[in-house]
């Protein structure tokens, strides 16, 4: 975590508690390479779930991502994912892949989609 903060083609947000000033809730963060970015990891504390964080992280990202020239943004999420995969649809992402049996699970491997959001 520390490498990739400190990895200038790194773009990370924080959301915090308390106007702010609180400790993290959430994070998202994507890796930038010419023109396009792979969100890299996203999560929103189990306590402050269901209540719009990471819609409202994400949205933010989106908007420094395309500032900064990414014309598309990539990501992989495993079909099983719920949360996860209404969060991205909402957001526009649409699935253009499948890596099958990609992620272990205790009840049998799952598949891994691959979503992109065109952001030009
Ligand atoms: C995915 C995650 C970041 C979503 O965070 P969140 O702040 O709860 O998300 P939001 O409140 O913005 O909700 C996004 C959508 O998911 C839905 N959702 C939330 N919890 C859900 C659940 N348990 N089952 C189904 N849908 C759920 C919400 O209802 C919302 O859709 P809606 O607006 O149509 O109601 C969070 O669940 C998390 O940290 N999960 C663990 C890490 C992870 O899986 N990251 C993604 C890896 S690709």
């Amino acid at each position: 975590m520390e490498r990739l903060l400190s990895d200038p083609s790194v773009i990370s947000h924080i959301a915090r508690g308390n106007g702010g000033r609180g400790a993290a809730t959430g994070f998202l963060m994507s890796r930038c390479a010419g023109d396009e970015a792979e969100i890299l990891s996203v999560a929103v504390d189990p306590s402050e779930r269901g209540r719009g964080l990471a819609g409202e992280l994400l949205r933010h990202h989106l908007s420094r991502v395309a500032a900064r020239g990414i014309a598309k943004i990539f990501l992989e999420v495993g079909e099983d994912n719920r949360p996860a995969l209404r969060l991205y649809a909402k957001a526009g992402f649409r699935e253009v892949g499948k890596r099958a049996g990609y992620y272990p699970r205790p009840e049998g491997a799952v598949s891994a989609l691959i979503l992109r959001r065109d952001l030009v």
